[in-house]
């Protein structure tokens, strides 16, 4: 068995590590795109305020190794007969080995209890709600026999604000940096730190409950010997003081030291340090006295815990499988919270320079899954969506969350097309959503602009949020190729194949169909007839396109290129079988029968492994111009026949729909990242949330994680769970009951809350089956169908029989 890191505190909601040294970087989050960031397990930080490109606070330098300091630090220092001992609760920089550690991945906040040197330090990181200040909340407590004299300093290295000028120039950026301290007659004191440009609008600064001894702001000065000193051994640190020095240029840092005097055996002290952003000092004076006051401190904390419980509590549900509830239960809808606030923009992998920004497709995707928790949040994101769409129909690739200001993404580096075919598409799929959750069809008729490079805001043409969607589905529908199926653009969903002009997707042509089925459904609630008549229309048309032509004989085919040749076809020696062009024929309704069956087998048959399907097979083996990315990769890797695992819930929602919930709870089980607890020395990303990919069968390293959180798996896993496992599904009418179990469950039980009621839902299984209900009654009563009718408020009890 591999090496133990942690477990779960189901509990508390915490992953808990007992040793530092994880195989990888493993990050938290804190706050939101507002303010926030990662905290890492090392204690590594990097916050920024609403673009991590373009506002960025701490310099955190995601590549290099665990052991190395990257943006903060806490330096806890004991004065001995052999001079200043130095060690940090973090573990790096000093590597003191501890005597007890313990890492408590929490709800947006990270907290350490550690005992070293006679001392305990317990730390806790988190951003208060709605606030923009990082907040460090410390207590040291001497835990030996002696008293000791104890020290702390917390270190902060700030970057530019633009964070890739940072990298990539080193003359203009460092005679810019600028760090002033602001003493008090209390002997409080307060750092602010700004580029030159930014002096007047927006500035760092940091702070501490307690009066300060001295201060750094200058990296050569703190480390000292013109940086010889190192991060493990600031030479500042080994005098009595620091040499108060302020940074008219160079490398700023926020270091204070903070002095605790002599601890009795027992005696503890609490130290609060502040890390924040405000457009002028003056601005943070009452955040920073508010934060100075312990209970304060702990209100805010507690503020956090009730954002959680009441966010958490919309769904709850007790499956006989335990970790399918907690997947459920907190950390899957803990990750689709994160990646609502980052899309694909920020991470230890997208390191958020601004090459990404927040993605439209990825972003449209990551709203479905926080619909339930947070409804108008994710309307309000959704019409950021919806003005980077262009009067075309399509949609702009990405856009930069600080200034809104939208680009082409990828596409614009290589000659062809210079849109993606799926994009807009996938914002039909998230109003709908939006819709089902609230009910709320006044929305679609909101005005919003569409996006223009050349023209001014308000010189920018409006429709109705009704006629955006129906403008992406034009676009689809007049964007085809020589078989009717829509065009590729520059890429589809995967965003790695790309074939040169006039290539066809098959992805884009089903997730066309599952759009139109969403929008059928909206305009039959609007009883607008004439849209009904016209998308029912391009849905048979479709559906018989495909049929027509993209049924390889054991498979759907997943591309036609330019030539009219298939990808995805056993004629093809690599890349013979795409698993996404098997799940969405039937996600779209266009496969029926027995191709819908036989395309899932073969996925089952040829891509499933112990760790998830992979995304296609055999992988390509060498670079290839003519397919581009997904060529770039060895076999096994990411989009090129590695278990790229957004796919798999999409399986998962199939074999529902084929009625397989053995199957389906199979897929589901097996990428759940806790069961990779007992084998992290594989699989080496953090076990509590979903990562991207996933090393596949081709690959010598068959099981490796990496990409963790900002992936699409979260929020298509939370509804391939939720919605068509469990079978709790919003729809325009009301909540609908649908479930596809295992057939071994006997019964199980979901508490949602919907549309202001609140929904207890018990369904018994007593034939075995996996789909079908018999009978529901809400408060004693039958009812008619699966659709539960809309309460608005209360508590209500809600029996299903399934048989
Ligand atoms: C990455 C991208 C996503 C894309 C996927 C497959 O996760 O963020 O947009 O769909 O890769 O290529």
């Amino acid at each position: 068995m591999s090496k133990q890191y942690g477990y779960f505190d189901d509990q508390n909601k915490e992953y808990v590590l007992t040793t530092p040294k994880t195989p990888i970087k493993w990050a938290n989050y804190v706050g939101t795109l507002e303010f926030g960031g990662i905290i890492d397990n090392t204690g590594g930080t990097l916050v920024c305020k609403q673009d991590p490109a373009l506002n960025r606070i701490t310099k955190y330098i995601a590549q290099q190794p665990q052991s190395d300091f990257k943006g903060s630090s806490l330096y806890v220092r004991r004065k001995t007969e052999q001079g200043y001992q130095l060690f940090s609760p973090f573990f790096t920089p000093c590597l003191t080995e501890p005597d007890e550690f313990e890492c408590r991945i929490g709800l947006s906040y990270t907290r350490w209890r550690v005992v070293a040197e006679g001392l305990e330090i317990d730390v806790k990181v988190f951003v208060p709600k709605g606030s923009s200040t990082l907040l460090q909340d410390i207590k040291v407590t001497n835990v030996s026999q002696q008293s000791q004299q104890v020290d702390l300093a917390p270190v902060y290295e700030f970057t530019h604000f633009d964070a890739l000028k940072q990298l990539v120039n080193a003359d203009w950026v460092p005679q810019t940096m600028t760090l002033k301290a602001h003493p008090e007659a209390t002997g409080h004191l307060v750092l602010e730190q700004y580029a030159f440009m930014k002096r007047d609008l927006a500035v760092n600064y940091m702070s501490c409950n307690l009066p300060v001894d001295s201060w750094e702001g200058d990296r050569r000065a703190f480390l000292g010997e013109n940086e010889f000193g190192s991060w493990a051994k600031p030479l500042s640190l080994m005098e009595d003081s620091l040499s108060n020095s302020e940074c008219d240029r160079g490398d700023n840092v926020g270091a204070m030291l903070i002095k605790l005097g002599e601890l009795a055996p027992g005696q503890s002290q609490r130290v609060i340090t502040q890390l924040g952003q405000v457009a002028s000092l003056e601005d943070a004076a009452d955040s920073i006295a508010l934060y100075r006051d312990e209970k304060a401190v702990d209100q805010a904390f507690a503020e956090l815990g009730e954002f959680w419980e009441d966010y958490l509590k919309v769904m709850q549900v007790e499956t006989p499988d335990d970790a399918m509830n907690s997947m459920l239960n907190v950390h899957n809808p803990r990750q689709c919270h994160t990646t609502k606030n980052w899309s694909r923009y920020l991470s230890l992998y997208q390191l958020g320079y601004g090459a990404r920004g927040i993605g439209f497709r990825d972003s449209s995707q990551d709203l479905i899954g926080v619909m339930a928790h947070m409804p108008e949040e994710a309307r309000e994101f959704a019409e950021r969506l919806l003005s980077v769409q262009l009067e075309n129909g399509s949609a702009m690739h990405q856009y930069f969350p600080l200034t809104m200001e939208a680009n082409e993404g990828d596409s614009r580096e290589e000659p062809g097309p210079d849109y993606y075919g799926d994009d807009h598409l996938w914002i039909v799929l998230t109003v709908a959503q939006y819709l089902k959750e609230t009910g709320n069809l006044e929305f679609l008729n909101k005005p919003i602009t569409y996006y223009s490079k050349t023209l001014e805001l308000a010189d920018r043409q409006q429709a109705s949020v009704y006629q955006h969607l129906l403008k992406a589905i034009d676009f689809t529908w007049n964007n085809v190729g020589q078989h009717g199926l829509p065009l590729l653009g520059f890429a589809d969903w995967n965003d790695t194949v790309n074939l040169p002009s006039g290539a066809e997707s098959l992805f884009v042509a089903n997730l066309f169909g599952k759009a139109l089925k969403e929008l059928l459904d909206i305009a039959e609630a609007l009883d607008d007839q004439a849209n009904v008549e016209l998308l029912n229309g391009y849905y048979q048309e479709m559906k018989q396109r495909v049929n027509q032509h993209a049924w390889d004989g054991e498979w759907w085919v997943r591309y036609f290129t330019e030539q009219g040749q298939p990808i995805g076809s056993h004629k093809n020696s690599h890349g013979s079988l795409y698993t996404n062009g098997q799940s969405w024929p039937v996600i779209s309704g266009f496969a029926e029968g027995d191709r819908m069956l036989t395309g899932l087998n073969s996925v089952n048959h040829k891509l499933n492994t112990q760790y998830g399907i992979m995304l296609s097979g055999p992988g390509y083996n060498g670079f290839d111009p003519q397919l581009g990315g997904v060529s770039t990769y060895p076999p096994g890797a990411k989009e090129n026949g590695g278990i790229f695992l957004h796919s798999n819930p999409w399986v998962m929602m199939a074999e529902t729909i084929a009625g397989n919930g053995d199957r389906a709870f199979e897929y589901y089980n097996q990428i759940n990242p806790a069961f990779h607890n007992d084998n992290l020395d594989v699989f080496q990303s953090e076990p509590y949330c979903y990562p991207q990919n996933i090393l596949g069968k081709e690959h010598k390293q068959f099981g490796m994680g990496r990409n963790a959180w900002l992936s699409g798996t979260s929020s298509w896993t939370y509804v391939a769970g939720t919605q068509y496992i469990l079978g709790i599904k919003p729809n325009l009418q009301g909540l609908e009951i649908d479930p596809c179990i295992p057939k071994a469950w006997p019964e199980y039980s979901v508490r949602r809350r919907y549309r202001g009621a609140t929904y207890n839902i018990k369904v018994s299984n007593p034939n075995g089956v996996s789909k079908g209900v018999a009978s529901i009654t809400l408060n004693g009563e039958t009812i008619d169908g699966q659709i539960l009718p809309i309460m608005t408020e209360g508590e209500h009890q809600v029996e299903v029989v399934l048989g």
